[in-house]
């Protein structure tokens, strides 16, 4: 690195540190009592990350007062934004009124009535406290349903993180186990590469031991290694064919892409679906959905669970009120109000302009993304083509971006008022206004500015 270049990386990382001082001392006294002073891996950062103070719409503050545009929008659970009024005064009634009966309560069918309203494939629900359960559930309902073991799933495609989701996602991808992770169980995943179809086709053609193919429909972490909607089509033949339960993670994409989820827009119907995050209005929830006959699994009766032995669900905040209150409010705006098409629209305008900054200062960088999510590519290998083809890229391109680069970047955009995710990207909610839009493009732009000796050293 040249001493421009140095001078450049000295100065981002002094202006951060200097406006945040107070979420300094947190981290410190964090370390205290926290593995490396964090309770969720993306916030982990250097010199530290941010504590924050409070939030309202598409804004956040951090302690030390500084105001922020925000695009993590509560790891995707807030499409609304930040404590929207309805959501809020739904959520404190319940509050008020209790947070825990261990009785049946009338949001149980009010909340899973309007699921079965807006999902296309929901017959039958239950609910949960997160997607991570969700997504269990659902393998553990198709292992059920088709009495075979296995589970197929894609290279960087994040299920959670149990035992079964954990091989194939940032590490593993040969399927062995990570640490902590009995080899058996992950010898029960399937692991390939969603690029290469052919193998997916194979694999489920020959291994008559695969319960369950299950997928972000969008592509790993919401579309940055994106997949296309003809191989969802080919995996959904493919697995009736082979009589594989298809599952839908739509933990992220659910009530976003549209109020039916992607599985709405792109007319495919999974078997089982995954939801968390939105379907819960910001709180802990998350819910599993689908066919009828496969949910039996949970029933008392006998004759409609097919003899089987009845799945074990116990569960002390399956549809805790509180989320069941705010996560039906949301649903209903969201039904009501058509904050999807608000948010994918803002993305859309998001993502063209901050191509156009790119273009001012002459990187060959990308910016892309479906619906309300944009991920940013920081070039390199884009040489010889002038195209951006992610599947020419392949997923080990697409996630392996120049880290101190990607974490200069958020540390500049925060000192210009916006946080965007480490990866690069973000989410889009419906609370972003046109004008907190055109802030976002003239931070990023700045932010660029002060990163460019660092870019081109
Ligand atoms: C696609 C996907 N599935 C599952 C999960 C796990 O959800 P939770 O964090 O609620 O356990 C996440 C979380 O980010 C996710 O993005």
């Amino acid at each position: 690195m040249n001493d421009s270049a140095s001078n450049a990386k000295q100065t981002i990382e002094s202006a951060y540190a200097q406006r945040t001082r107070k979420s300094a001392e947190l981290s410190d006294a964090a370390g205290r009592y926290l593995p490396s002073g964090v309770v969720h891996v993306s916030r982990y950062t250097k010199p530290h990350g941010l504590y924050a103070s409070h939030a309202a719409g598409a804004r956040k503050w951090d302690i030390d007062g500084n105001e922020y545009i925000d695009y993590f929008g509560g790891h995707g659970a807030l499409l609304l934004g930040h404590n929207h009024p309805q959501v809020i005064a739904a959520a404190s009634a319940q509050l008020a009124r209790g947070t825990h009966f261990a009785t049946g309560h009338e949001l149980d069918i009010l909340w899973a009535e309007k699921i079965c309203e807006m999902v296309p494939t929901a017959e039958r629900v239950r609910f949960h406290s997160s997607g991570t359960e969700a997504t269990q559930m659902a393998v553990r309902l198709a292992r059920a349903f088709t009495g075979k073991n296995k589970l197929m799933r894609f290279h960087g495609h994040y299920h959670g993180w149990l035992d079964d989701m954990t091989s194939g996602y940032i590490s593993h991808f040969d399927g062995s186990a990570p640490i902590g992770v009995p080899p058996n169980v992950a010898a029960n995943s399937v692991v390939v590469d969603p690029y290469d179809s052919a193998r997916v086709e194979r694999q489920l053609d020959k291994d008559g031991d695969i319960a369950a193919v299950i997928v972000e429909p969008l592509g790993a972490a919401t579309g940055k290694v994106p997949i296309s909607a003809g191989f969802l089509h080919q995996l959904r033949d493919w697995t009736t064919r082979n009589e594989v339960v298809l599952i839908f993670d739509e933990v992220v994409t659910g009530f976003r892409v549209s109020a039916g989820g992607l599985q709405q827009k792109i007319g495919i119907n999974p078997d089982l679906t995954a939801l968390a995050k939105i379907v819960a209005g910001g709180l802990p929830g998350g819910a599993v959905t689908g066919r009828a006959d496969i949910l039996a699994g949970l029933d008392y009766d006998p004759g409609k669970r097919g003899e089987r032995e009845k799945i074990f669900h116990p569960g002390t905040f399956n549809a805790c009120p509180v989320s069941a209150a705010a996560g039906l409010e949301t649903l209903k705006i969201i039904q009501q109000e058509g904050a999807c098409e608000r948010a994918n629209q803002s993305a859309t305008q998001l993502r063209a302009g901050l191509t156009d900054a790119l273009q001012t200062v002459g990187l060959d960088w990308v910016v892309y993304g479906e619906a309300s999510a944009f991920h940013i590519y920081m070039g390199g290998t884009l040489s010889g083509h002038n195209e951006f083809e992610p599947e020419r890229l392949g997923r080990e391109k697409l996630y392996q971006q120049p880290q101190d680069i990607a974490r200069l970047l958020r540390l500049a955009l925060n000192i210009n008022g916006v946080d965007f995710s480490g990866w690069p990207g973000g989410l889009v909610s419906s609370a972003h206004s046109p004008a907190d839009i055109d802030a976002t493009v003239a931070a990023f732009a700045a932010s660029l500015q002060s990163l460019k000796p660092v870019l081109d050293a």
